[in-house]
């Protein structure tokens, strides 16, 4: 198994996962004739049953993790986006939360106590979680830290069919898979993954997939610069198109890092922004510990925007997180929690990490969706112009 130098070394168990996890990568490029999109790895790579990086009982979100997401850092998080959500759940009768990818179940149990503590508890509060090892922690985690209320939350295998109410993802766009493109003077090529002398490497070819040529063609004419590498989601738009199809009268927050396509497809960006996380250090190769480390990619807001008002979605309005949940009054909820010296001091450290602009407050966004209800606090420092 390559690493690159710097990265921890994983102990035997984990890199025996990850060499199952490369046997069976290896063998899928040889029956594709040597060629996987990266879309495909990223999903193996990801959410293979039982080897995957979501999937494989490996600890992945929080200190002993890779990663750490808003809602691990402090429940003020949920909380702020709880005052949100209660003003949308307030206007629909019978309403439920969806929320998906809940990683370790932390954002569904603070935010579950704090609804229960303003009286404003959805009918239900469904997940969708596409690993079933996190699906496990979650339940877990629930049972124990909301006590009866976890009994409102019900896990869902598909889609429902219809739903009224609020749609939660945090940090879920950027965990779907994204192909990687490269824009020539002269032509499209996509950027996919094959063997050579036994290892995993980068191989180009030209663009086949009709509907990622065709988004390729729109985006091109923004370009400044070529060679030009980016990422394409295809896969988050679609997602969204049925989600918002799904949705009778609600609200979507999509919570992630990312920006709008101005600034996805920026000169500066030349070479794509995919990241990986592996124990707190962040670094660009994804074809290195494979099953072991998270690979994310950015998230264009701009394309989830206009797959929003495609779908019949209104955008509410498009935040920095700092502005969201200042909205959601994150500053009044802190004075209430915090007591002793020493928690204060543990909270503004928390609130400096959500809320600085050098820090999850400016890259982190919040496009807010809806249909048929109001989103007041979604207007504050609003960013619609830049979409
Ligand atoms: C980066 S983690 C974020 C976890 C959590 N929302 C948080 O903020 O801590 C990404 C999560 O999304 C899940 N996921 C990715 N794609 C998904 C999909 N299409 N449907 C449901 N869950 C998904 C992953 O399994 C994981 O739980």
């Amino acid at each position: 198994m390559k690493h690159t130098a710097t990265l921890p070394v994983p102990d035997p168990i984990a890199q025996q996962h990850s060499a199952q996890l490369l046997q069976l990568i290896y063998q899928t490029i040889e029956d594709r004739n040597g060629w996987l999109s990266f879309a495909e790895f990223m999903q193996l790579a990801l959410y293979q049953t039982g080897l995957g990086y979501y999937s494989n009982g490996l600890s992945k979100i929080g200190k002993a993790g890779d990663f750490i997401t808003a809602p691990e850092i402090t429940p003020l998080f949920s909380k702020a986006l709880g005052n949100h959500i209660a003003d949308v759940l307030k206007q629909i009768p019978e309403a439920d939360c969806l929320e998906f990818g809940a990683g370790s179940g932390q954002m569904a149990v603070d935010l579950l106590l704090y609804l229960a503590e303003i009286d404003c508890l959805p009918k239900q509060y469904y997940i969708i979680e596409a690993s079933a090892y996190l699906r496990e922690i979650q339940r877990h985690k629930l049972k124990e830290q909301s006590g009866d209320i976890s009994s409102l939350v019900i896990w869902l295998d598909q889609l429902p069919v219809e739903f009224n109410g609020v749609i939660i993802a945090n940090e879920v766009c950027d965990a779907m898979p994204v192909h990687r493109v490269q824009f020539e003077n002269e032509q499209l090529l996509e950027v996919g993954v094959s063997v050579h002398n036994g290892e995993l490497a980068w191989q180009t070819q030209p663009i086949t997939n009709p509907e990622l040529k065709a988004r390729c063609e729109e985006i091109q004419p923004q370009l400044e610069l070529f060679p030009y590498q980016t990422e394409i989601a295809l896969q988050s738009p679609a997602w969204l198109s049925t989600i918002a199809n799904l949705l009778n009268q609600g609200a979507i927050y999509l919570i992630d890092y990312g920006y709008e396509a101005k600034d996805y497809f920026h000169p500066l960006r030349h070479q794509g922004m995919l990241r990986c996380h592996y124990r707190h250090q962040a670094h660009d190769d994804p074809l290195v510990l494979v099953g072991l480390q998270d690979i994310t990619a950015h998230v264009d807001f701009t394309a989830l925007a206009e797959t929003a008002l495609t779908e019949g979605l209104q955008v509410e309005g498009y935040q920095r997180q700092s502005d969201f949940l200042l909205a959601g009054e994150i500053l009044n909820l802190s004075q209430d929690n915090a007591n002793q010296a020493f928690q204060q001091m543990q909270q503004s450290a928390a609130l400096k990490r959500l809320l600085f602009p050098e820090q999850m407050g400016e890259l982190f966004k919040v496009l807010s969706l809806s249909k048929k209800v109001e989103m007041p606090r979604s207007k504050s420092a609003d960013l619609r112009y830049r979409l």
